[in-house]
């Protein structure tokens, strides 16, 4: 086992094939900001108790990103609407959809043009915030990545700390 832990690294798909095998049915989420797995469940609403085999790779070596994380999600295809928040704290993210070992569908998350749900706003005298007669937050998409929501009712601007310092 040592030996094999050793010689891995010559073959990026060797070594990632050590850690999670292929899947034969389901989606992978791949290029996930290295550390936010955990979060991408969250946000998808997957707590484990649905019953399916998933599997998460955490921090492992990416050519593109440097470090990434992966989540294997087997027997269940999500689609591009379902995943379209993780592009909040994974935007290099791409879904995969695995039909008989074979990737079908390969897609980069994308946030919607507008943002009504998860996120609140950061202006405590907003009147999304406000006690009384609390208003849904909406905001709008201004840039993917880097990050930049605009709430649509006090037009403050969420950066990708703000957003992370709620979903994270
Ligand atoms: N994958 C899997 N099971 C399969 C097929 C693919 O778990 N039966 C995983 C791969 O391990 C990879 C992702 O799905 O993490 C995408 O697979 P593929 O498109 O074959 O890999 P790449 O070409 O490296 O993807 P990209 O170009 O998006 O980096
Ligand atoms: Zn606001």
């Amino acid at each position: 086992m040592l030996v094999m832990a050793m010689s891995i690294g010559k073959s990026q798909s060797y070594d990632e094939e050590l850690r999670v095998r292929k899947i034969r049915e389901g989606t992978v989420i791949d290029h996930i900001t290295a550390g936010s797995a955990l979060t991408v469940l969250r946000i998808l609403g997957i707590s484990g108790k649905e019953g399916n085999v998933i599997s998460i790779v955490m921090n492992v070596p990416s050519k593109k990103l440097g470090k990434k994380d992966i989540v294997k999600i087997e027997g269940r295809e999500l689609n591009s609407k379902e995943v379209a928040m993780i592009a909040l704290i994974a935007p290099r993210a791409t879904i995969n959809i695995i039909r008989n070992y074979k990737v079908v569908h390969k897609e980069r998350v994308r946030l919607p043009p507008e943002i009504r749900d998860i996120i609140r706003c950061i202006n405590p005298n907003c009147i999304t915030n406000s006690e009384r007669e609390p208003v849904q937050p909406l905001f709008k998409v201004l840039s993917d990545n880097p990050l930049k929501l605009r709430c649509q009712y006090c037009s403050i601007i969420l950066t990708q700390e703000d957003v992370e310092r709620q979903l994270g």
